[in-house]
Order: structure tokens, then C-alpha cells, then sequence
């Protein structure tokens, strides 16, 4: 836990029998909380060329129908956690498999590394591969087994997570809203507003919803416990009710692009007082990291011209760490580095003779060595990662 802040000569002074570990070399930072990553798309990031429905059936499903197999489940929740660690990501909002044993592997090795953890069975009654649907009854009594062995154990959650309203009926949508309700303290999450595609097949599923945001609304509270991926082409009343709510968005800028799902409104969501944090989206995103994920974001919002919100990189930061943290109720606890706060955190050090490791030694200001990191930073540059203080290996 961070118990006091100072110079290096103040803190020596104060706490002179204290060991000193010395990260004075390049910069430390608030570890990453990634609010959207999918952990059986690990092994299938990278597949291009396509948009969202064609994504799924080709390329993201058949891999996600694999962790079927517990122990192949168990390989790609090593990768994943690995992943994630090495990019320098200390908490993330995971969506899970649609297969119980796979997401109790998921939960039993994040427990075991210790990383900040919330994830739960993702659930589908129609529409995706039969191999990958359930029904709302086995949904509500295999969630609630895994909520139970879970949800609250060291710094693991349970999150209610139905895949989409495209891939929910309305029964299983009243079966999550009866789980998340019953499992005290659970989080709720799923897609929304990707892909206009997408969206035009929910209107015509839900034809007495008044937007997509209703389609999950009905069945449970939107409330500060609740996260949704995406949501480009959100509507002024999706906007004004999430934000009512206090409800976050994950904005996932490199899957967006990847996907060619669109270009966030993020102006929209800040002048409407919706929370948004960072999510790699992995495997639609390309990668772990938040750096890249935040460059990204930048990105975009220069595209957007005249209705994009600039970003500065404290911006990029807030984004990548305090935000998530907020965004997932870990505000007290995590994403910045006040006085009781735990210690997460991220050790930057570029590799010797790189461009960045060039870039931090002629940057003159805080502000303009944190840019080059968001514009230069690999996973290669993390060089340790803490998780409440204790050193974490990928
Ligand atoms: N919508 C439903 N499932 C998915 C998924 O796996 N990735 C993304 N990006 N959107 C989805
Ligand atoms: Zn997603």
C-alpha cells in the first residue's frame, strides 16, 4: 500500500530503515485495468479483413467452441494471463467462455498470479454455433455455481455477461437479470452499439425495445455496476440513461479500427457524463496493451476532426488506469498512486538504444516523456509488473 509520497531525500529521511528498490531509470506507472478482453480469443488475434458477424462466425467462435476441451481451456488461460501481465494490465473485466469448467481454469490462474480479476460465463440461447448455446436454466444455476466459488475470493468477481442481445433470447436476458440480482456485489456486462450490422439485427429482434441499451435495461438495473463494450452509434437517450445509471463504456479503439466498427463519439459520452475507460478487446483488438489501445484512441478522435475530443497523453493515462479502476468500482483501491492506494504498477524500461529509450532521454517534460510512451511503447519496455505491492511474472 503506498504510504507516503515525496523526493527520494524526504522519504530517506522519513523512513530511514526502509530497503530502497530503485526505478529511478525511465518511468513508473499505475498498473493497466483493461475493462474488456475476451480470454479464449488469445490464440486469435490478429485476424484481419473482416467485420464484426463475419469475425465471429469465421474466426473468433470456432476457437471459442476449442475450450470446450478443459485442458485446452487451461493452455489459453495461461496465455491470456501471460498476455496480460506482460503488457503491464494489473486488473481487467474479462469475458469469459461459454463453457463452466473453462471459466473456473480462468479464474483458478488468475488467482494464483493474484491478478485483479472480475469475469463470469459467457451465456447464448440462439443465433451462434449450437455447440456454444445454452438455456436461461442451466445459464442462471452454472453461473451461480461459479459465483459462489468465486465472486469475492481474494481479488476475484463474478460478472453476468450474456454475449450480446443479438445471441440472447429475452428468457435468457430475465435469467441474467435473476443472477445478477441474487449474487450480491456482481457486475454486469456485454456488447453494445458495435456494428451497424449488428445493431439493424437487434431492431428487428427486439422490435418492442426503444433502442439496444432497452434490450438489457428490461431485464435488469443498468447501474454503476454495469460495463458495455463499444457503443459507437449510441443514440442521445442510450447516452442520457447510461450516464443516469452511471454506467461505464469500454471504448476499444484497435478492434474498432480492426473491425471497422466505426470512430467513438467519445465527445458525446464526456458531454453527457457517460463514463468511458480503455479495453483491448482482445482478439478483435490487436494486442495487450493500453499503450497501444491509447494511441489508438488519440487516433481517433484526430480523425474525428471538428467533433473528435483531442486527447493530451494525461488524458491517455486517465484512460488507461484511474478511469478503468473508477469504471470497475476499484477507485479507492487501485489506478493511481495516492496515499493508501495499493501498490499496482507498471516499471517502463525501454530496451537500450530503442527509439523510445531515445525519445525518454531528450523528453523535457513529464508530459512529453508519458506522449512518447503511449506513441513508442511495447510490451518489450515492461520490465516489471506489482500487483498490492507483490512482484507478478508473465
Ligand atoms: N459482439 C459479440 N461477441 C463479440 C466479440 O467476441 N467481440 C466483439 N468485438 N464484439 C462482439
Ligand atoms: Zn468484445
Amino acid at each position: 500500500v503506498v504510504a507516503a509520497r515525496g523526493t527520494l531525500a524526504e522519504l530517506r529521511r522519513s523512513h530511514p530503515g526502509e530497503q530502497l528498490v530503485d526505478l529511478t531509470a525511465s518511468l513508473v506507472l499505475p498498473g493497466f485495468v483493461d475493462t474488456h478482453v475476451h480470454f479464449p480469443q488469445v490464440r486469435m488475434i490478429g485476424a484481419l479483413g473482416m467485420p464484426l458477424l463475419d469475425w465471429l462466425e469465421r474466426s473468433a467462435l470456432p476457437e471459442e467452441a476449442r475450450l470446450a476441451d478443459v485442458d485446452y481451456a487451461r493452455g489459453v488461460a495461461r496465455d491470456f494471463l501471460t498476455g496480460l501481465v506482460r503488457a503491464g494490465t494489473t486488473t481487467a473485466l474479462v469475458f469469459g467462455a461459454h463453457y463452466p469448467a473453462a471459466v473456473d481454469v480462468l479464474f483458478t490462474e488468475a488467482s494464483q498470479r493474484g491478478v485483479r480479476v472480475t469475469a463470469g460465463l459467457v451465456v447464448s440461447d440462439r443465433i451462434l454455433r449450437d455447440d456454444l448455446l445454452t438455456t436461461p436454466e442451466r445459464a442462471y444455476d452454472e453461473g451461480r455455481e461459479l459465483a459462489e466459488r468465486w465472486h469475492g475470493s481474494g481479488r476475484l468477481r463474478y460478472a453476468v455477461t450474456p454475449r450480446f442481445s443479438l445471441s440472447c433470447s429475452d428468457v435468457l436476458m430475465d435469467s441474467c437479470g435473476a443472477l445478477h440480482k441474487d449474487i450480491d456485489g456482481s457486475w454486469f456486462t456485454s456488447h453494445i452499439n458495435e456494428n451497424p450490422a449488428e445493431i439493424a439485427a437487434v431492431t428487428e429482434l427486439f422490435p418492442d425495445s426503444a433502442d439496444y441499451l432497452a434490450t438489457y435495461g428490461r431485464h435488469q438495473p443498468v447501474g454503476e455496476r454495469s460495463v458495455f463494450a463499444h457503443n459507437l452509434h449510441a443514440s442521445a437517450a442510450e447516452l442520457a440513461t447510461l450516464a443516469q445509471a452511471r454506467a461505464s463504456v469500454a471504448h476499444c479503439p484497435t478492434s474498432n479500427a480492426a473491425l471497422g466498427s466505426g470512430l467513438f463519439p467519445l465527445r458525446e459520452h464526456i458531454e453527457s457524463g457517460v463514463r468511458v475507460a480503455l479495453g483491448s478487446d482482445v482478439g478483435a483488438g490487436t494486442g495487450f496493451s493500453l499503450l497501444k489501445e491509447g494511441l489508438q484512441a488519440y487516433f481517433m478522435q484526430q480523425l474525428l476532426g471538428e467533433a473528435g475530443l483531442p486527447l493530451t497523453s494525461a488524458h491517455l493515462l486517465y484512460l488507461a488506469t484511474a478511469s478503468g479502476a473508477a469504471s470497475l468500482g476499484l477507485a479507492g483501491q487501485v489506478g493511481e498512486f495516492s496515499i493508501g492506494r495499493e501498490f499496482d504498477a507498471v516499471w517502463l524500461r525501454p530496451v537500450e538504444g530503442s527509439t523510445l529509450d531515445c525519445g525518454l532521454r531528450n523528453a523535457d517534460s513529464a508530459d512529453q516523456a508519458l506522449a512518447k510512451v503511449f506513441a513508442l511503447g511495447t510490451d518489450a519496455d515492461v520490465a516489471r509488473v506489482w500487483i498490492g505491492g507483490v512482484e507478478v511474472s508473465g
